[in-house]
């Protein structure tokens, strides 16, 4: 079966190593790929938002099956547009990316369904969020509602930074029509944690979970990233935790969105906050998390591409997830700067070294191919993934790996797992 994988970073890459293991994969593609990907797959020179070209490609090159990796193409109906000409796709239609595309969705449907989420108010005005805020009090989170790469909330400390926050947002339209409107809502404190679920509409199956590492610096510090590390288990999620998730917050979606007529297929990522009055769900990602793929997918024992299949042809039921019985540990090496401004086409050394241990994965993101050599192209640069029998032994590895990689301006942190370090000592 000849496969597309759509996106460029160290998730899609992860999904590729995975598929390629596939024993029913004909041929591998993907756009636009990296360098890494370029390594077990035709990396094919096609933006991830050209659904036109692409959809030409696949029909040219007839392939069976398409994967989406990040949320754009999917809030931008790639799935019903690839649909409407009879490809198969994995990934929840233009209706079910709605889940991640508008915060306001979200949380709406969170209300409806009484799925436990941080008390909200919605605005589209900035007098009256301003009012709002100043009402309640510090902290307060304020969210815009549109994809923001991201960057979209605002943990406020103070009454100037939630100001701040909603005049750069509905004023000054840092993030454009996305702030047209915003939410503000209630700051929870607690321990956080990505779970995730494969569903084609009916049944539902949750994958391993998985903690993410958002903040910059050490401690968890600094400006919120896309991710710069993560592990796989999550201690603090017992199995009593995700089977609570399972019944009150991904049934009742699943269920929701069959009864309004548009079936969800595909991963559906909840993004938890576990507070001292029981979880709260935070967010709704409507695709694999990244860095927690990288991370998850190592212990999958399951072929992947069949899993997929199996989604995109409503018999999920047919399939039952099994993990090996080992943790999982991804560091991510980013670009000094990131993820603000940050040089690229530093010449990379020491990959291969670090793969000498068969217990290491280096998947890349932001690389490119020059000639001889392999470049930083992006901010996040490069996960270094390590397994292990134990949590411990994959977190030593998985730093032994990242200490042999090398190039200029490297930044990563050095706490990656500090959190289940303390719980599993
Ligand atoms: P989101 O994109 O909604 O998950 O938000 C990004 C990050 O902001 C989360 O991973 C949390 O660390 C933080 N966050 C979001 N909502 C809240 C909240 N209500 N209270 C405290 N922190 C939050
Ligand atoms: N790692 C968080 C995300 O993928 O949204």
């Amino acid at each position: 079966m000849k496969v597309l994988v759509i996106g460029s970073g160290g998730r899609e890459h992860a999904i590729c190593w995975k598929l390629a293991q596939s024993p029913r994969l004909t041929k591998l593609y993907a756009a636009p790929g990296n360098a890494g990907m370029a390594e077990i797959a035709e990396v094919v020179d096609i933006p991830a938002k050209d659904q036109e070209a692409l959809l030409k490609f696949v029909k040219r090159e007839g392939i069976e099956l398409v994967v989406v990796g990040p949320e754009a193409p999917l809030v931008n109906g790639i799935v019903d547009r690839f649909e409407k000409e009879g490809i198969k796709i994995f990934g929840p239609s233009r209706f079910g990316a709605q889940l991640e595309g508008s915060k306001v969705f979200s949380k709406m449907m969170m209300k409806k369904l009484e799925i436990p989420t941080a008390d909200f108010e919605v605005f589209d005005s900035a007098d009256k969020a301003m009012d709002y805020v100043a009402k309640k009090g510090v902290p307060i989170v304020i969210k815009v509602d549109g994809l923001a790469g991201g960057k979209g909330v605002v943990v406020a400390a103070s009454m100037p930074k939630a100001m701040e926050a909603i005049h750069l947002h509905m004023v000054k339209k840092v993030f454009g029509k996305a702030g047209d409107k915003v939410i503000v809502e209630e700051c929870l404190l607690g321990e956080e944690a990505s779970i995730i679920a494969v569903t084609d509409g009916t049944t539902v199956h949750l994958l391993a979970s998985s903690q993410d590492h958002k903040r910059l610096y050490e401690g968890d510090h600094g400006p919120n990233t896309g991710g710069m590390g993560a592990y796989s288990p999550a201690p603090m999620v017992t199995p009593e935790i995700e089977k609570e998730i399972l019944q009150k917050v991904f049934m009742p979606i699943v269920s929701e969105f069959k009864s309004q007529g548009h079936p969800y297929k595909g991963f559906l990522y909840a993004g938890i906050m576990m507070t001292p009055k029981g979880f709260r769900v935070l967010e709704f990602n409507t695709r694999l998390g990244d860095p927690e793929t990288q991370a998850i997918l190592p212990r999958m024992k399951n072929d992947l591409l069949e899993v997929m299949l199996a989604t995109v042809e409503e018999k999920l039921y047919t399939v039952k997830l099994e993990w090996k019985e080992e943790d999982c540990v991804c560091v991510v090496i980013a670009a000094e700067g990131y993820p603000e401004t940050y040089e690229t086409g530093k010449k990379i050394s020491g990959i291969s070294i670090a793969r000498e241990d068969r217990d290491i994965q280096v998947f890349h993101a932001g690389t490119k191919r020059l000639n001889e050599d392999i470049v930083t192209a992006g901010g996040r640069v490069l996960n270094v993934v390590g397994s292990g029998r134990s949590f411990f032994e994959a977190l030593s590895k998985t730093y032994n790996a990242v200490e042999k990689i090398f190039f200029d301006k490297m930044y990563y942190r050095k706490d990656i797992g500090h959190r289940a370090a303390k719980i599993l000592k």
